[in-house]
């Protein structure tokens, strides 16, 4: 394994939108933190670098929405999530701003690079432009008609019903999201990265040499991508809120997010390195550091295609080692989202556990989705909480530490060293270092319980307060051995629970300052005779009622989207900005003689039959009373085309007709979707006669 002189160490800087949950911190952020905790451990040298993403279309479009300014947003939850993050103890060396001079620069000295050395393409094409609020309008702005599933809701980058991938183009009826209008094409021009031509370069650097040492979520993903064909990349767009593209022809342009986000964390080394009288470009130009970027499954692509080709094609930068994503975490049997109010955000549970973050972080860190998508869940915390940290290693502290007070007077005893504790916990300590070098927490964690775990055996074999009337040599024998133990663990939890870390050492009168990772096994760790500091209780029990709040306030809020089949690899064109995602925005507002040319009617469903090679669509037949008409709704996956005959239906009656899957619809039936993403017809309480209005 090659020996790296230093480690340069990024987690995705969250974009400062919005307060962000504990999925984002199972994901990116807290193995992040795990990882260099054990460098800087490990007396590594080692920066830990992170910071808000500022620009994009999620935060001019939430700015629009709540009708105020990007700034004010980003301003807002810049100070909310760093706050969060350093009582979380996620402990960055710098929590830097894309909004800074120092960024804008770098990114754009990026911008110019390539562009002087004749490397990207420029190309003009058509994009849609919303005519009434004079903008062009980026995919997640135009909403229209799925031509794969009828869904009448799709945004212009996917189908959130069918899942289908789309262009905007693809859209039956596009409409803008802004001014509710039909977008017109208007030509405009923009300089794209050819990844396609890297290509040969990706082959070799990520699908050879990293095939072994990658992840297999995420080498999947990225050659599922390459597989897929690469295609040339817009790294500018039409917009005010960004970094000014930097060239005289390009007035109302700006840098993609996507191409100044990763630049980020080179000027927060810069600015860390100006802090700090530090040289940044060791930390991203010697081919002895390791790179390494923390992220969650929906961030692969730009971390692991994208900027490393944009830091190959710069050609004095080192490209990243490693990307060790982790998959989703899911809460209560449903995906986690903040604008659906079905999340844990992390400023919410610091307020109602200020001083349980190292429960938190045990339980995340157990049940991390390093592999697979996972499952938060407030019983299984309690659990956990219970029956692994106050049942097994703040039980064994207490029991050693009220004893050696006891019989010892808070003294470390006399005895000499026992070798087999010693081979047991080195043993731990490299097994968990092995787990940690290959990104494997979850594994690590359940060592360092081990030591606990084996602690306490000890105490319950020997049971040291029957043998010290007798014999107080055996009693301060098992308690020298177990104060060497817990001494070793103040160091070897420290990466995963360092509050409780911290505890420990003062318990044990210790200096942390004074050990490292090598220290961990040692049985002279304390001397004997040493004078312990004070105990205290390192966790208290987590009751029911705790629990019962916690999971009520998640239900009050409630609106949880049904879990989708995830982990599937996909290779659809790189997504825009993530998180917009979620945001399903409100309609604008229309008048009444605008809804009143709606032309509603009562149907009654004649006949049902499934749509070939479409699994979403049934073609129905409605009796309107007036007409028979053919209508293709997308509702095969909620009901069988036999159950549905004789079913009264609401249809839109003068929907211009339109051709799906070769099939002419003429009207479309109106259906509710519930917080699981079930359909139910919408339909009058009382049977009524077909060709009734609806108003
Ligand atoms: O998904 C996100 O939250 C992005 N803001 C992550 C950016 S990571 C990096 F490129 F800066
Ligand atoms: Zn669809």
């Amino acid at each position: 394994m090659k020996h790296w002189k230093r480690y340069t160490i990024t987690a995705a800087l969250p974009y400062a939108n919005g307060p962000k949950h504990i999925g984002h911190l199972a994901g990116a952020y807290l193995p992040a933190d795990i990882y260099v905790r054990y460098l800087r451990l490990k007396k590594r040298d080692v920066l830990f670098v992170c910071g808000s993403d500022e620009h994009g279309t999620a935060i001019t479009m939430q700015a629009m929405q709540e009708n105020t300014t990007p700034q004010a947003i980003i301003d807002k939850y810049h100070v909310l999530i760093k706050d969060s993050f350093e009582k979380l103890g996620i402990s960055f060396d710098i929590y830097h701003r894309t909004s800074s001079q120092l960024h804008h620069e770098t990114a754009q000295e990026f911008f110019l690079d390539f562009y002087k050395k004749g490397l990207f393409k420029e190309i003009t094409t058509d994009q849609y432009f919303d005519d009434e609020k004079k903008v062009f309008l980026a995919d997640r702005y135009i909403t229209g008609t799925c031509p794969n599933c009828g869904y009448e809701h799709a945004y212009g980058d996917q189908c959130e019903h069918c899942g289908k991938s789309l262009s905007p183009s693809d859209l039956i009826s596009p409409r803008s999201t802004l001014s509710g209008l039909a977008p017109v094409l208007r030509p405009t021009k923009h300089w794209y990265l050819p990844l396609n031509e890297y290509e040969p370069w990706l082959r070799t650097w990520l699908l050879r040499d990293h095939a072994k040492d990658w992840k297999v979520n995420v080498y999947g993903q990225c050659k599922s991508w390459i597989e897929g064909g690469l295609q040339p990349r817009a790294m500018t767009r039409d917009g005010e809120w960004g970094i000014k593209v930097p060239l005289p022809d390009a007035e109302g342009k700006v840098l993609y997010v996507w191409f100044d986000a990763p630049i980020g964390y080179i000027s927060a080394t810069k600015q860390w390195a100006l802090d700090n009288n530090k040289t940044w470009e060791l930390y991203w130009k010697d081919s002895d550091t390791r790179l390494v970027h923390f992220v969650g499954k929906d961030n692969i692509v730009f971390h692991c295609i994208i900027f490393p080709v944009m830091l190959h094609m710069h050609g004095d930068y080192i490209v990243p080692d490693n990307v060790p994503a982790n998959e989703f975490l899911n809460l209560e049997g449903h995906k986690m989202s903040t604008s659906r109010k079905w999340s844990v955000e992390m400023h919410e549970y610091l307020q109602d556990f200020p001083d349980k973050v190292d429960e938190l972080r045990y339980v995340l860190c157990s049940i991390a989705p390093e592999t697979k998508d996972s499952e938060f869940t407030w019983k299984d915390y309690q659990t956990r909480v219970n029956s692994e940290l106050v049942a097994i290693l703040g039980n064994f502290v207490n029991r050693v530490m009220v004893l050696t007070e006891k019989y010892f007077e808070g003294k470390v005893p006399k005895a000499v060293e026992n070798a087999e504790v010693k081979i047991f916990v080195t043993a731990q300590r490299d097994k968990i270092s092995e787990a940690l070098e290959n990104f494997k927490f979850r594994e690590a964690l359940t060592e360092v319980m081990n030591i606990a775990r084996y602690g306490n055996k000890l105490l319950t074999d020997k049971e040291p307060w029957k043998t010290f009337k007798e014999n107080p040599e055996a009693t301060g024998a098992v308690l020298y051995d177990s104060l060497q133990i817990i001494a070793g663990l103040s160091i070897v939890c420290e990466p995963f629970l360092p509050f409780t870390s911290k505890k420990l050492f003062g318990m044990l009168n210790m200096d942390a300052k004074n050990f490292s990772w090598a220290d961990i096994g040692r049985q002279d760790l304390l001397p004997m005779g040493h004078l312990l500091g004070k105990a205290e209780l390192l966790y208290q029990k987590v009751e029911d009622e705790t629990i019962q709040k916690q999971i009520e306030k998640l239900h009050g809020a409630k609106s949880p989207e049904p879990l989708k089949v995830e982990n599937k690899v996909d290779a659809a064109p790189v997504k825009t900005e993530p998180e917009f995602r979620e945001t399903e925005p409100e309609k604008p507002e229309i008048t009444f003689d605008e809804f009143a040319k709606l032309d509603l009617r009562v149907g009654t469903v004649l006949t049902a039959e499934k749509v070939q090679k479409a699994d979403k669509l049934l073609k129905l037949t409605v009796d309107l009373g007036f007409e028979i008409r053919t209508v293709v709704s997308g509702i095969a996956e909620f009901f069988k085309p036999e159950d549905i005959i004789g079913q009264q239906v609401s249809v839109v009656a003068n929907l211009a007709p339109r051709k799906i899957r070769g099939i002419e619809s003429k009207g479309m039936i109106l259906l509710a979707e519930d917080e699981m993403g079930v359909l139910h017809f919408v339909l009058p309480k009382e049977l009524t006669k077909n060709g009734s209005i609806i108003r």
